[in-house]
């Protein structure tokens, strides 16, 4: 693919990429949970580089880190009360998507847990209005970079959740991790002997 590209067409891919995600999104709540929260990628990024040397450079640095949820969801507390991410992330040892659970999973216990606090009123509300929550992805991947990942391959193969996404006990909504890359991919498939070939990891 032609680098020069890579720049100019960040606008164009990422509304591609809005919109491949929604549309996914449509699809897998068919195929698989009715209601699947609408999970689009992020649309606030800049690559603010002055120059394409530098935004090659950092090509795979351009995701954004921290993602402003529409509820401030917490993970720490979710584990600590011994949840398990199998619990939320229902789709991560069969399907190519971990998914986001629906606002219904949600008020099954904050029908009565935590009612008086803000954030779970906005989550009732949500409800209320036959709404999911706008969660917005964290982790994902440039449409022109022609990335296929799926999940159920590594879970297989025993690979914890926390080798790639951190150890979520400590956080309260999700951060991506930096360097979720190529390099990051390759050197731990060459570890263990997992495919290498580029058809392994791109379509
Ligand atoms: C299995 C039950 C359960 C489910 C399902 C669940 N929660 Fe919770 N949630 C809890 C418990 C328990 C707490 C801790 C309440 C406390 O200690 O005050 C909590 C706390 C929270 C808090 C922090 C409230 C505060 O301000 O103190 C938020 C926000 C929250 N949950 C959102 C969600 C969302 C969004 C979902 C769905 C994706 C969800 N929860 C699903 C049990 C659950
Ligand atoms: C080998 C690295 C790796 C491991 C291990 C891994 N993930 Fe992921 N995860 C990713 C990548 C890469 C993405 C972005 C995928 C994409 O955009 O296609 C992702 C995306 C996600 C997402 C959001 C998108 C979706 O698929 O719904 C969730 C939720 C998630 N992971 C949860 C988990 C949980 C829970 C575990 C452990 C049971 C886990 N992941 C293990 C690399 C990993
Ligand atoms: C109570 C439900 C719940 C549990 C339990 C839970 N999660 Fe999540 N997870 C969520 C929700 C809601 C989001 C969306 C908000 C956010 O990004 O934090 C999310 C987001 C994520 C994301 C980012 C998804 C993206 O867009 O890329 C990852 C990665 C993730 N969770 C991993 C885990 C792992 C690993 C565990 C277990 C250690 C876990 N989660 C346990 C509800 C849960
Ligand atoms: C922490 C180690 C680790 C990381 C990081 C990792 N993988 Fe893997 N991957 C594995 C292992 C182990 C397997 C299972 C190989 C097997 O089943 O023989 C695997 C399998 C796969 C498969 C299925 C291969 C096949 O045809 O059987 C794909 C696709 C894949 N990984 C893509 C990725 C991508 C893309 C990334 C980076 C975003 C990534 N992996 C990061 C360890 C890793
Ligand atoms: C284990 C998984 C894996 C394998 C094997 C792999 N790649 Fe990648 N590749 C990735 C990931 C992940 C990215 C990063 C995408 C991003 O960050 O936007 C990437 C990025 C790239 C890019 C930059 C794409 C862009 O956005 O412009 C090129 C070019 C590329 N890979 C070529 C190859 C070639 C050629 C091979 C075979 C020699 C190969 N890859 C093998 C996972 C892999």
């Amino acid at each position: 693919m032609a680098l020069s590209k890579v720049r100019t067409n960040l606008g164009v891919v990422l509304v591609v990429a809005v919109v491949i995600a929604t549309l996914a999104s449509c699809s897998s709540d068919k195929a698989k949970q009715a209601g699947h929260p609408s999970y689009v990628t992020s649309g606030q990024f800049t690559t603010a580089h002055p120059n394409m040397s530098d935004t090659l450079k950092d090509y795979f640095d351009v995701y954004p880190t921290h993602v402003q949820q529409p509820i401030a969801f917490t993970h720490k507390m979710h584990l600590e009360h011994g949840m398990q991410c199998t619990d939320c992330h229902k789709g991560v040892a069969e399907g190519p998507d971990a998914t986001i659970p629906n606002v219904q999973l949600c008020m099954t216990c904050h029908q009565v847990i935590a009612t008086d606090k803000p954030e779970i009123k906005k989550v009732a509300a949500y409800q209320k209005e036959g709404e999911e929550i706008p969660w917005r992805r964290v982790n994902w991947f440039y449409q022109s970079a022609h990335v296929k990942f799926y999940h159920s391959p590594h879970i297989r193969a025993g690979i914890d959740c926390a080798a790639c996404h951190g150890d979520m006990r400590q956080e309260t909504t999700a951060v991506r991790k930096a360097g979720l890359d190529m390099g990051f991919c390759l050197n731990c498939h060459k570890k263990y002997k997992a495919p290498t070939d580029c058809m392994t990891c791109h379509y």
